[in-house]
């Protein structure tokens, strides 16, 4: 070994020994006689001292060195002389007086600050140009080894309950989740191709019917779909499925993981224990979303009946047509000024409304309960009743001082604009709390739903899912009305995972594809291997998905995926590092039977 101990192990115990240190030289300051060296490594930082008089040549060595030469340090470890402690640091009570100090290598000036106060400013397509460099930087060291200690608990708990961790193939046919597939073409079968796994989805299922009963992995899965901050081409889950279990059984081993977890690798507390559950309805209807952020109230309230008659031509018309009139409360916002609302109303036309209706509550009600007109301030009251604005104003349980914001459009837009809107109220008003945890699930999905593009039906989670027992039945004739066993866990407002309790019958299984508008020969060619397997005893089974990124992220209080993976994709799915995607060369495309048309000649 080139060292003794690493950069973050030295304590005052430590005193007298002599020691050996290796890592990159993370800032130097040179005071002329002295020099300070901090010398940085996974572990930690260590500071390094050398006397020019009594250590001559490595005061030399010292003053060649620069930013993120790579050193190695022989010396003595010694307590810091009061007064010089650095309480930040672990290592902060002592320093290691240098005997030697020998460059293992050199370095190019980095293209940008690895420590210091103006490393996050960095343009992030240059921290993954030199993604190798970026992972130097504590922060992000820090996250690589929380995703670490992640996978690891999460291991130990599942081998703990006898789940077996097995591997399934990259090189698959296509398994829907919902996104475009990626395709490998083979060059031993001209003009065919694989298609790489959204997910092990159907693997995990075959297993069960091989008899595995509880398996597991730490899945990559891959999906060519839009990319935000919360996803990525290329993904890992924790992948899960058991036999013999109905839904509560899978949702009480996650939460036992989720709470087991948390409290290995997060100092955050979890707000409510089991966690709370909101069926899908309700969280659409409160929240505006399928993946509530519960850290904070400012539930979404409904007017469209108190309103139906009203004189204000733009709810009472939106009523009419079918559409809804929703609000939600701007806590301490009655005074808000106008400018301030302004940008509250740009904000939500970003997700398609047309406006930002507002009523701040500045007086009290009278003994009636009636707020005076002057207690009022808005543009929209005078084309309201006193009725009306009472029952808006009972409606939001809005107090004094507060402000009621309303948009008028279709539900979808609706949900929308005030889901965001919550969420900004949230982060402005500084209702977040973000010491915590907020997990809950999210239950009773509807199975199908009409997609008015495609004029067909398809399946909200995958099409291996199953109706609740008593839904079954309603499958040809009201398909929207049947609710699915199907669950997401919600973290903070993130959807970390979800899963199902699968269709395990293979008459039940080609209902519903051809409920999803596949043709028999369609299914006999993508399916026919699993409804066929269903044909020889499949035991009933069920499970879930975990987003890997998604969890440590929370965690580690990151606000990309990005910051938790050690070589991610850019929004525009490149690699800016090996410049992936890039052309290959004529003699690869010929094997491959593949010609790329003129136009896409790079
Ligand atoms: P689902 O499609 O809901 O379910 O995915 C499960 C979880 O994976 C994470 N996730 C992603 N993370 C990063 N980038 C992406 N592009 C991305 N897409 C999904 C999310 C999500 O909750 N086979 C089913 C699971 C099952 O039914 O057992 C599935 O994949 O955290
Ligand atoms: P206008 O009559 O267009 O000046 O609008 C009066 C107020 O109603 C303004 O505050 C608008 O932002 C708001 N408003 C307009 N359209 C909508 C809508 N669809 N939903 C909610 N508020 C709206």
């Amino acid at each position: 070994m080139l060292k003794t101990h690493t950069c973050g192990e030295l304590r005052v115990e430590d005193s007298g020994k002599e020691v050996v240190l290796a890592g990159w030289l993370n800032r130097r300051r040179d005071h002329g006689g002295l020099i300070f060296l901090d010398l940085r490594d996974r572990f930690g930082l260590t500071q390094v001292t050398i006397n020019s008089d009594e250590q001559p040549a490595a005061h030399a060595a010292a003053s060649d060195a620069r930013s993120e030469y790579v050193l190695q340090v022989k010396g003595i470890v010694h307590q810091r002389p009061e007064g010089f402690e650095n309480p930040d640091l672990a290592t902060g009570q002592i320093e290691v007086l240098a005997t030697e100090v020998t460059i293992l290598t050199e370095s190019r000036t980095p293209p940008f600050y690895l420590s210091g106060a103006k490393t996050d400013d960095v343009d992030e397509a240059l921290r993954l140009k030199y993604r190798y460099l970026d992972l130097r930087r504590p922060r992000l060291t820090q996250n690589i080894i929380l995703r670490h200690d992640v996978v690891r608990y999460i291991r130990e708990y599942l081998y703990d309950r006898h789940f077996l961790e097995i591997e399934t193939p990259i090189l698959l046919k296509s398994t829907p989740e919902g996104a475009r597939d990626f395709v490998v073409p083979s060059r031993l079968h001209a003009g065919e191709f694989y298609a790489l796994p959204q997910s092990p989805q159907q693997m995990k299922q075959l297993l069960m019917v091989a008899g595995m009963e509880r398996y597991f992995q730490i899945a990559r899965c891959f999906r060519d779909e839009d990319l935000r901050a919360d996803r990525q081409p290329e993904f890992t889950q924790l992948d899960l499925e058991m036999s013999f279990v109905d839904v509560d059984d899978i949702r009480n081993l996650i939460e036992g993981l989720m709470i087991d977890l948390s409290g290995k690798v997060s100092q955050k507390q979890i707000v409510q224990i089991p966690f709370p559950v909101i069926s899908y309805d309700e969280a659409v209807d409160k929240y505006g979303v399928d993946r509530p952020d519960i850290r904070f109230g400012c539930r979404l309230f409904n007017i469209t009946d108190v309103v139906a008659g009203s004189g204000f031509a733009v709810f009472s018309n939106t009523a009419a047509s079918g559409g809804q009139v929703k609000g939600v409360i701007y806590p301490g916002g009655a005074e808000m000024s106008r400018r301030e609302i302004d940008e509250l109303t740009d904000f939500v036309k970003q997700y398609g409304a047309k406006g930002l209706a507002w009523i701040g509550v500045t007086g009290t009600p009278d003994a009636d309960g009636h707020l005076p007109a002057d207690g009022l301030r808005s543009q929209i009251t005078k084309f309201l009743t006193p009725e009306e604005i009472d029952a808006i104003v009972a409606r939001s349980e809005a107090k004094q001082g507060d402000l009621i914001l309303l948009v008028a459009d279709k539900p979808s837009v609706v949900a929308q604009s005030l889901a965001n809107l919550r969420l900004e109220i949230g982060k402005r008003a500084n209702l977040i709390d973000p010491n915590i945890l907020a997990f809950c699930w999210v239950l009773d999905f509807p199975l199908v739903e009409y997609n008015e593009d495609e004029k067909r039906w398809e399946a909200v989670h995958h099409p291996f899912t199953s109706a609740k027992d008593e839904d079954w039945h309603k499958l040809e004739s009201d398909p929207g009305s049947v609710k699915a066993k199907a669950y997401d866990i919600v973290l903070n407002g993130w959807e970390i995972g979800g899963g199902s309790i699968r269709i395990h019958r293979s008459d039940n299984q080609a209902r519903l594809f051809k409920r999803i508008g596949l043709a028999e020969s369609e299914i006999e060619a993508r399916f026919g291997h699993i409804i066929e397997a269903f044909q020889y005893g499949a035991p009933p089974h069920g499970g879930i998905a975990l987003g890997i990124e998604r969890v440590v992220a929370l965690y580690a209080d990151a606000t990309s995926i990005r910051d938790v993976m050690a070589f991610p994709k850019t929004a525009a799915g490149t690699d800016l590092m090996l410049d992936a995607p890039s052309p290959i060369d004529e003699r690869q495309l010929v094997e491959l039977h593949i010609r790329v048309r003129d136009e896409d000649k790079k």
